[in-house]
């Protein structure tokens, strides 16, 4: 009887710790088939010094990590993570914002939020590998209704993002 027992309990772990396995190794293939991550605002800058210089002067993105920052000591952890998932770079997503001290160069909303993940672009300068079609959609992502009040998609395509 108990031995039988165990022998099921012995089996049912087996399975199980072949599935974790089996997890860990989809995880692992499809980061690696994920060529596209994060780099950080400053690096499009090396090349693109008009349209960094612009928004660091002008969009409110590239200072959203300090209005987080702010409330910090009236959230726990968890509300803290929540706004993290719209005020920084790629949080929760393969090479996103981990930490302050961890990920400094992702703290901020930047150039990759409407871009998307830059870093096959930046390798391989050459102009490819990099998002240039919006749709509103993907705005709204964070800028829901009750987020931005009478958020107009074609003028704040300009008035949030960079001149030049
Ligand atoms: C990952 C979330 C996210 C996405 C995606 C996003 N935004 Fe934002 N946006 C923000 C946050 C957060 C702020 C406010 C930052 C702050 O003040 O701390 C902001 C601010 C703005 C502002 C305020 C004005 C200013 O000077 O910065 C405009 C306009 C704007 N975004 C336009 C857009 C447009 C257009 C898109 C789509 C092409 C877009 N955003 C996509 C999160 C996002
Ligand atoms: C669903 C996405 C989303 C989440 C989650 C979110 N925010 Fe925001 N937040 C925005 C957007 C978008 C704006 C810009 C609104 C605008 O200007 O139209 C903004 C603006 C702000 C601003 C105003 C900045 C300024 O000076 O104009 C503060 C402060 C702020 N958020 C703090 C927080 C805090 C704290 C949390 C977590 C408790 C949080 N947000 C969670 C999307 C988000
Ligand atoms: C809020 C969204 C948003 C952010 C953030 C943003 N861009 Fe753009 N970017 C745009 C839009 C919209 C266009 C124009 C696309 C079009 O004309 O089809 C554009 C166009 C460009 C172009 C093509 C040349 C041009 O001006 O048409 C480059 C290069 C560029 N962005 C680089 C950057 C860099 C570098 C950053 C960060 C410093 C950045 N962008 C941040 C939305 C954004
Ligand atoms: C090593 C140099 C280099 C770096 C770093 C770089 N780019 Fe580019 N980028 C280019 C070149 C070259 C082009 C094509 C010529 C042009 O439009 O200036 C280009 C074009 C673009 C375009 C226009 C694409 C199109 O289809 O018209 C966008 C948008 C862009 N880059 C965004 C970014 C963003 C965002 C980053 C940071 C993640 C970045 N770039 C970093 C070299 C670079």
């Amino acid at each position: 009887m108990e031995t039988s027992l165990q022998v099921r309990l012995v089996f049912k772990l087996a399975v199980c710790a072949a599935f974790v396995a089996g997890a860990v190794c989809f995880c692992k293939s499809v980061q690696a088939g994920e060529a596209r991550t994060y780099v950080g605002s400053e690096k499009c800058g090396e090349c693109h010094a008009d349209e960094y210089e612009s928004y660091k002067a002008n969009a409110k993105k590239a200072h959203s990590f300090a209005s987080i920052k702010r409330m910090k000591k009236f959230l726990s952890d968890k509300e803290f993570q929540s706004c993290c998932v719209c005020h920084t770079l790629g949080y929760g997503q393969p090479g996103g914002f981990r930490s302050e001290t961890e990920t400094p160069e992702l703290k901020n909303l930047g150039c990759e939020t409407c871009h998307g993940p830059g870093s096959l672009h930046v390798e391989l300068g050459n102009g490819k590998n990099i998002d240039k079609d919006f749709s509103e959609a993907m705005c709204m992502a964070c800028h829901t209704k009750d987020r931005s009040v009478a958020f107009r998609f074609r003028p704040s395509m300009f008035g949030g993002t960079h001149n030049k």
